[in-house]
C-alpha cells in the first residue's frame, strides 16, 4: 500500500518542474550552441545566394493564402517586377511559379509551344543554354540547338543565318547572363534580328542571373517572355520563379500545356480571376521577396544593384589578378554577375582542397561549369559587398599559402 509522505507532494511538484525545467533548459543551450556554430556563410555562387538579415527576418510568420495582406503583397509584387523590368501593365503581366528558376523556364515552354506546330531554337552558349535544349528534348518538342564556344557571346549573324534557313520556327531561347560562364549575350541584337525576319516568333530570354541588375530593354529587345526567380539579382529567398509575359502572347496560350502544375496560362488565369494560387502558395518566401524588393527600390533598382555588383566584380578581378590568378574570359567580356577562373597549373592545387579550406573560412565559392577548361567561379550577386570580397581575396591568399602555392602564382 502507498503511504503518503507529508512532503511527498512538494517533492513530486520539484519532479515535475524539474522534469520540464532541465530539457528546457538543455534546449535552450543546445539553440545558443547551434546559433553560435550556424552564423551564415558568404555565397560567392550562382545561387543560393546570401539574403540580408531583414529578408530572413521577413519570412518568420505565418500567413493564410486568403488572407488579404498576403493577396496584396502578390499584387505588390507582380507590379514590383512589371516595374523592374521597365514595362507597362496594359502590355506585360507577372506569374509567379512555385519552385526554382528551372520550373519557370520549362513552363513557358509549356505554355508557349502548341501541341502542332511549334518549333524552337534553343541558343547555347553554356550550360544553360544547353538545359533549354534539353528541356525541349524531354518535352518531345520540336527544336534546334544553335551552339557557339563558351569563351564567346551568341553571334546574331548566324542567329539569323539559322532563321532563314527554318522559317517556320515559332520560338527563339536565348540565355541573357550565360551563368556557366559569366558570358552576357546580346538579346537585344538578338530578339530585333527574329522579329525582323519571323514577326509573329515568340522571344524568350532567361534572364535568371541578369534580371534586376543587368538593364535589359524589353522593348526594344522585342522580348515575349522572360523569366528570373526570387533567389537571384533581387535577392529573395528560393522557392518561387517568375515569368514576366507579353499579355497578347499568354492569352493565346490557352491548352498548350501537357503539364498541369508548369501551365503559366492557367496559373495567370487563376490569379486574375481568384488572386489565389492554384496551388499551395510559397507564403513565406513572398513574405522574403515583398521585402527584398523594398531593399532593391531602396539601392537604387536595375542601375544601384549593378553599381554593387559591377563594384564587387572590380575589387574581385584585380585582387584575383594580383594573386596571379587568369580569367576564362577575355578582358573585353563586360559580365559582372560571376567570373570564371582558370585552374592555376601548379602542382600543388587541387580545387577540392582550395574549395574545402575556404569553406572552413565560411567562404563559398564554386566548381565550374564551362566544358573545355579547367575553372572554378566565384559570383560577385547577393548580399555581397566591396569588402566581403576584399575579405575572401584574403583568404584565398592565407589558402593558397597553406596549400605551398608561392604567391603570386606564376604558373
Ligand atoms: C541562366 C540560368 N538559367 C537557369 C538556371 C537554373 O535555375 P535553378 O537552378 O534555380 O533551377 C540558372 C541557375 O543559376 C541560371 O543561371
Amino acid at each position: 500500500m502507498a503511504v503518503n509522505h507529508p512532503f511527498m507532494h512538494i517533492k513530486t511538484r520539484l519532479f515535475g518542474i524539474r522534469r520540464i525545467w532541465r530539457p528546457l533548459a538543455v534546449g535552450c543551450r543546445h539553440l545558443h550552441r547551434t546559433s553560435a556554430a550556424m552564423a551564415d556563410k558568404k555565397l560567392f555562387t550562382p545561387g543560393p545566394l546570401g539574403t540580408s538579415e531583414t529578408v530572413k527576418q521577413a519570412m518568420l510568420r505565418d500567413l493564410g493564402s486568403r488572407d488579404l495582406e498576403f493577396i496584396s503583397i502578390i499584387k505588390k509584387i507582380r507590379a514590383g517586377l512589371l516595374d523592374a523590368a521597365g514595362v507597362s501593365s496594359a502590355d506585360f503581366t507577372v506569374v509567379p511559379m512555385q519552385g526554382s528558376g528551372t520550373f519557370a523556364v520549362e513552363s513557358v515552354f509549356q505554355t508557349a509551344c502548341n501541341r502542332e506546330n511549334s518549333q524552337v531554337l534553343c541558343i547555347s552558349s553554356g550550360a544553360y543554354g544547353a538545359r533549354l535544349g534539353r528541356i525541349c528534348e524531354v518535352m518531345g518538342l520540336r527544336h534546334q540547338v544553335l551552339s557557339f564556344p563558351e569563351d564567346g557571346s551568341v553571334d546574331p549573324a548566324r542567329v539569323e543565318a539559322a532563321l532563314r534557313a527554318n522559317p517556320s520556327t515559332t520560338m527563339v531561347a536565348i540565355v541573357h547572363c550565360e551563368t556557366s560562364s559569366g558570358i552576357i549575350n546580346d538579346v537585344i541584337t538578338v530578339g530585333k534580328t527574329v522579329k525582323a525576319i519571323i514577326p509573329d516568333c515568340d522571344v524568350f530570354v532567361d534572364g535568371m542571373s541578369s534580371f534586376g541588375a543587368v538593364p535589359l530593354d524589353v522593348g526594344a529587345g522585342q522580348v515575349d517572355y522572360l523569366v528570373s526567380s526570387a533567389n537571384k539579382c533581387l535577392q529573395g529567398v528560393p522557392g518561387f520563379a517568375y515569368i514576366i509575359a507579353r499579355l497578347s502572347k499568354l492569352q493565346k496560350c490557352k491548352g498548350n500545356s501537357r503539364s498541369l502544375s508548369l501551365d503559366a496560362y492557367d496559373q495567370w488565369d487563376n490569379l486574375e480571376r481568384t488572386s489565389q494560387f492554384r496551388f499551395t502558395p510559397p507564403t513565406h518566401t513572398m513574405l522574403a521577396f515583398s521585402q527584398a524588393m523594398e531593399e532593391f527600390q531602396l539601392e537604387g533598382g536595375v542601375q544601384g544593384r549593378a553599381a554593387r555588383y559591377k563594384e564587387n566584380c572590380t575589387v574581385l578581378k584585380a585582387g584575383m589578378r594580383e594573386i596571379g590568378f587568369k580569367e576564362f574570359l577575355a578582358p573585353h567580356h563586360d559580365g559582372y554577375i560571376i567570373t570564371s577562373f582558370c585552374f592555376p597549373k601548379h602542382k600543388n592545387f587541387n580545387f577540392n582542397t582550395f574549395y574545402t579550406k575556404l569553406n572552413e573560412r565560411d567562404q563559398v565559392i564554386y566548381p565550374g561549369k564551362v566544358l573545355n577548361a579547367e575553372c572554378f567561379r566565384i559570383g560577385n550577386i547577393g548580399h555581397l559587398f566591396p569588402a566581403d570580397v576584399r575579405h575572401l581575396l584574403g583568404c584565398i591568399q592565407e589558402v593558397c599559402k597553406e596549400m605551398d602555392i608561392p604567391l603570386p602564382i606564376t604558373e
